[in-house]
């Protein structure tokens, strides 16, 4: 992914976000590039999943059916069809940009829920997302201070608060996240031995 490319599809998505959601990605794109600098991570994948991760957030709901079956992704209840636009959005840049790099379609297709084994572009992308300057809610000025002294704490802080989040609305907890949450706090614990 060049630079021509990147404005070429920054300004794609402009046309198809609303104005709160691209002001929300840009706000993920300058979050993950300081996440990226202080973890050295390649900060133009960061850029480039964060333009990304929420291309396919403003499309209508029978759209994203439509586009659940032409991929064959399990389009299960409701509750999924909202998270699904991270894997859709992947889908679609497979499909019309030739993106095979997996880390980048990976932390697109997991931004909303992170799931086990998340590389440390994955964790940023679903950092970024959750910390970005425009977002409040309770809690978030801690996380954005974790982010940035340990990236596997701020992930499970952020996870564990989308789990009250969810479970206060009386909804499913997606697997993938109790999953990463397992799996990141398996990984704490072995490094304090
Ligand atoms: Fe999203
Ligand atoms: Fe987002």
């Amino acid at each position: 992914m060049n630079s021509m490319d990147f404005s070429q599809l920054e300004s794609i998505i402009e046309s198809q976000l609303s104005v709160k959601r691209m002001e929300h990605t840009r706000g993920v794109i300058s979050e993950a590039k300081k996440l990226a600098e202080r973890y050295g991570c390649d900060t133009s994948k960061a850029e480039f999943a964060a333009l990304c991760h929420d291309m396919a957030r403003c499309i209508s709901e029978s759209h994203l059916k439509a586009y659940l079956q032409e991929f064959s992704l399990d389009s299960g209840n409701t509750h999924s069809l909202e998270l699904a636009h991270g894997k859709i959005a992947a889908e679609l840049l497979k499909r019309d940009w030739a993106l095979d790099d997996m880390d980048i379609i990976n932390a697109i297709s997991f931004h909303t829920t992170g799931r086990q084994g998340m590389s440390m572009l994955e964790k940023i992308i679903y950092l970024a997302d959750a910390i970005e300057p425009g977002r409040k809610y309770p809690g978030v000025e801690r996380i954005r201070e974790l982010a940035y002294q340990d990236l596997d704490r701020a992930c499970v802080e952020s996870m564990k608060q989308t789990i009250e989040y969810i479970n206060g609305k009386g909804r499913e907890i997606d697997d993938n996240t109790i999953k990463a949450i397992e799996d990141l706090l398996l990984k704490e614990r072995g490094s304090d031995e």
